[in-house]
């Protein structure tokens, strides 16, 4: 993690403590090593919805579901959340935890390649969050803009990438560089990159 450990356990220490579900999910991703967003990143994506008022949401790679849980309770009623994630194990899991989490109502659950789940919704998003494999970044990147509204967000996890974007390696370490830079230069994005836990970029669609 990028963050000061000493900075990461304060800013974990002031935030309020989670329902029966959501830490039941963070204790369980802790144990089995499911790389979720956390608490800290959540609220970002919770406060985003709830700034905006995002109701058509579209995430690409759900895992088992924590993320989407934090989108579908911060949109609300009539909301309309979509669930992707390539194993079906994933998506039985989560399922189940929306189920507990009362938000089955409002989140569609698709099993396969993200970008390709998404190219079988049609219409506009009011807010697309990005967290599939990271080699996959510079085909979302291509992939998302004419799907978002204008005023519409972006918003991506992993961009400082254990800082391996600092010195970039491995096919995932240059895929997060490339994208980073890629996303600052698109003129119809206005983007900040938050160093929170593992980095977050906000796009705005203008
Ligand atoms: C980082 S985890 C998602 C964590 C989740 N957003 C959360 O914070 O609770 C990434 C998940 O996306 C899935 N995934 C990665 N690339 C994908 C793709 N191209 N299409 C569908 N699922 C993908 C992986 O199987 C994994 O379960």
């Amino acid at each position: 993690m990028i963050v000061n450990p000493e900075i990461e356990r304060y800013m974990l220490g002031l935030l309020p403590l989670r329902d029966e579900v959501l830490a039941e999910m963070e204790e369980v991703a802790a144990r089995r090593n499911v790389p979720i967003i956390g608490p800290t990143v959540a609220r970002i994506l919770a406060q985003l919805v709830m700034a905006t008022g995002a109701k058509r949401i579209f995430e690409l790679g759900s895992a088992f579901g924590y993320s989407t849980i934090w989108l579908a309770r911060a949109a609300g009623k009539n909301a309309e959340v979509h669930y992707t994630d390539g194993s079906p194990d994933n998506a039985r899991e989560a399922q189940r935890y929306f189920d507990r989490a009362g938000v089955s109502s409002v989140i569609q659950v698709h099993v396969g390649d993200a970008l390709a789940s998404l190219a079988q919704v049609r219409g506009e998003f009011d807010l697309i969050f990005n967290d599939v494999d990271k080699e996959g970044y510079p085909l979302v990147l291509e992939t998302v803009p004419p799907r978002l509204k204008t005023g519409g967000l972006f918003v991506t996890d992993n961009t400082l990438w254990h800082e391996a974007i600092l010195n970039p390696r491995e096919p995932s370490d240059k895929a997060v560089a490339n994208f980073n830079q890629k996303l600052y230069n698109l003129s119809q994005f206005f983007t900040t990159l938050l160093p929170i836990r593992d980095g977050v970029c906000v796009s705005l669609k203008l």
